[in-house]
């Protein structure tokens, strides 16, 4: 571990300005910095440095954090690593304290799991490179397949000859643990024999280049065994967190802003060598949720190779769709009749690949469409379906404008088949999207009814808050037909008063107010702590309780505390409310169509503000007590004819709307009768 003294030191020597521009090139605009977005393809830059905060925000893709978040996101690096980097950046040097038992133990198991490891991937290498069976046998055949020395040393690829316990029989030798080579899977778990043998072996390294995993082909031709066996997971292989060659293809994917993806290790490894080398592989199976994160992460656009039969094709497509929710471009491109990606480069050469892979992508949902017409063909039982199969694909696509595209494209395919009628297929494409969204919008409302969540949760369609809040630039992503549903449960709730009061206490919580001298925070939640248990939202909730039990430990909470917050959840919030401040009270009138008086930017005037917005929260909660709760229990007592608890009732009901109506006054706001 990390002393907490030493970790405060590096973070108040982190420049995050300087960090950030190790990665991308960043130009001044006016207090910040502002560059492309490494975290998603752009052309114009909305990735901002804010080196007075010390963090980032794209506003863009959304992401954003301090300089220990961009190092993890960009770099994949571990907490822990990246405040190592941080160090060694600003020549800070660490002492490490003592870890507790289990951190030692956990640290110690995939250390000692990534040692075996090593000695395998020794192990097979010296089998093929110094041994006369692997020279003959398993190197020629590497040789044969068209590889290189160099590029065979690269991917870490071995022989495992046909003897039964040779790898186990080194690791005694050589003083390694049996129950580590067991517990990564290279024996047995009677510990009596290897688990390859007689294969050419594939080390499978994780992101950051250590060896997580081996592969294991056959060099026999018997179609009866399996011809690739892989290590089972472990603490350090998760397949499907796995990409086959992500460590060697990261650079390029960046450079190029493309990943292309194969199927086999193989492919990899011929594109890799004839220089295309942005290429992994998922190694057989589909595509999984992980693994598209993982390519997020460098690129936005995935261009996927196949080879095989329409039916394997078909399948494959099926999980694709989780590729467009993840916002990714993905292309479909077709090998020739006989070649997988391998075969093709072997024969024809990077160049030529390269030619015939631009040439020959087409889009995703195209390419399925032209798929699915191909395959329902003069069979119309099966229009209906057809149609409901391309518009499941297409409704995943949040940006409208892209969506709109698609189904231009869709519908000319269709028309262009001879099969559909054009009104038809546009009438078939468009009702089905309505009734898909109309899906989604309830399943959306019903959730919002159970549990309100922050603004930019309560809706697919509103994915960041301060994107959704000018009607007059609608987002790529607005529903029209879900906004009724958003602006009701938004008036509904109290959630922009509750937000409005923890973007203050972020904000400037920590300063003291001239005429009370006390810290804002204590102001602040001095006046509501009575509601800290009603608000609306969850979350909003959850930070201003923080807030209140840091006042109770005698601690002021400033913006670093929140920024840095370990809950995720809580220091995304935080970086979102010190990066759009103003956005609720300038737009709300337009947004919501009943007045909210004016403020002066905050900054410049945060007392006043913060009085508005107090006033703003307490009027929320008087009217949700005058219009909602104490009706009902007025409603409730005369059910049960008890005429003296409404008459107390009743005159609570009016002195909370004498209140009320003060306060609104003072505020300026109009209530509704
Ligand atoms: P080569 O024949 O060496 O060119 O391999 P390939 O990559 O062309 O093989 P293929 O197209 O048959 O399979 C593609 C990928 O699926 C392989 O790279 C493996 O990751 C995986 N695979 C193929 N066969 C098996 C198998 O028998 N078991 C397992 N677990 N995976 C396999
Ligand atoms: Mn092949």
């Amino acid at each position: 571990m990390i002393p907490p003294k030493q970790i405060q030191d590096i973070l108040d020597a982190t420049r995050i300005e300087e960090v950030i521009e190790e990665f991308v090139t960043l130009r001044r605009r006016g207090v910040n910095l502002i560059g492309l977005c490494p975290f998603h393809g752009e052309k114009t830059p909305s990735f901002n440095v804010n080196p007075a905060r010390n963090i980032f925000k794209c506003f863009g893709c959304g992401k954003g954090g301090d300089a220990i978040t961009f190092l993890r996101e960009h770099e994949n690096l571990s907490y822990i690593d990246a405040l190592k980097w941080l160090a060694r950046k600003y020549n800070i040097e660490i002492q490490e304290t003592e870890r507790t038992p289990e951190q030692v133990a956990e640290m110690q198991l995939t250390d000692s799991l990534y040692i075996v490891n090593d000695f395998a991937l020794k192990h097979f290498q010296e089998q093929l490179f110094d041994t006369d069976e692997g020279k003959s046998v398993a190197l020629a055949y590497f040789k044969q397949r068209g590889l290189r020395e160099d590029t065979i040393r690269a991917f870490g690829l071995g022989y495992a000859p046909e003897q039964r316990d040779l790898l186990i029989r080194r690791a005694r030798a050589t003083g390694h643990n049996i129950d580590l080579v067991k517990k990564v899977g290279l024996c047995s778990q009677d510990g009596g024999r290897d688990f390859f043998r007689g294969r050419v072996m594939f080390a499978i390294h994780n992101i950051s280049g250590k060896v997580a995993a081996f592969a294991g082909r056959t060099m026999s031709s018997d179609k009866t065994i399996p011809k690739y066996i892989n290590s089972p997971e472990t603490e350090i292989y998760i397949k499907n967190k796995t990409l086959y060659g992500a460590f060697q293809a990261k650079k390029a994917i960046r450079q190029q802003d493309e990943c292309l993806l194969v199927e086999g290790y193989m492919d990899v490894i011929s594109l890799y060598q004839a220089g295309i080398e942005n290429v992994v592989a998922s190694s057989g199976t589909s595509l999984t949720e992980g693994q598209l994160q993982l390519i997020k992460r460098n690129t936005n656009n995935l261009k996927i190779l196949y080879d095989g039969d329409p039916a394997g094709i078909k399948a494959a497509l099926r999980g694709l769709d989780l590729a467009l929710e993840q916002d990714l471009n993905v292309r479909i491109c077709l090998l020739p009749d006989g070649h997988d990606p391998d075969s093709y480069v072997q024969t024809f050469g990077g160049e030529a690949f390269r030619t015939f892979t631009t040439k020959n992508a087409k889009d995703f949902i195209l390419f399925k469409t032209s798929i699915l017409l191909e395959e329902t063909k003069g069979d119309p039982m099966r229009k209906a379906g057809l149609v409901k199969d391309i518009v499941s694909s297409i409704i995943k696509i949040k940006d409208r404008s892209k969506r709109e595209e698609y189904i231009q494209g869709c519908l000319n395919l269709l028309a262009s088949s001879n099969a559909y009628g054009r009104r038809e297929a546009e009438e078939g494409i468009r009702s089905e999207i309505i009734k898909e969204d109309t899906k989604n919008i309830n399943k959306l409302a019903e959730k919002n009814s159970r549990q309100p969540g922050p603004i930019s949760d309560t809706q697919g369609s509103y994915p960041d808050y301060h994107q959704t809040i000018d009607p007059h630039t609608p987002s790529s992503n607005t529903e029209p037909n879900s906004l009724g549903q958003d602006r009701r449960s938004a008036l509904m709730t109290d959630e922009f008063q509750e937000r409005d009061i923890v973007r203050l206490l972020v904000q400037f919580g920590s300063q003291t107010l001239d005429k009370e001298g006390i810290s804002i925070a204590e102001f602040i939640l001095a006046d509501i702590s009575e509601s800290l248990s009603d608000f609306d939202n969850a979350l909003y909730g959850k930070m201003a309780g923080l807030c209140y039990d840091l006042l109770l430990e005698q601690k002021t909470p400033d913006q670093n505390f929140f920024i840095h917050h370990p809950e995720k959840e809580i220091s995304d919030l935080a970086i979102d409310l010190l990066t759009s401040p103003f956005d609720m009270s300038h737009n709300w009138e337009a947004r919501w169509g009943y007045p909210l008086q004016n403020q002066p930017i905050p900054d410049l005037n945060f007392d006043a503000d913060m009085r508005q917005a107090l006033d703003r929260f307490k009027l929320r909660k008087l009217n949700k007590l005058c219009n909602v709760l104490n009706p009902a229990r007025i409603k409730a007592a005369s059910e049960s004819e008890n005429m003296e608890e409404v008459m107390r009732l009743m005159r609570i009901q009016e002195k909370l709307k004498s209140t009320r109506n003060e306060l609104a006054k003072k505020t300026g706001t109009i209530v509704l009768p």
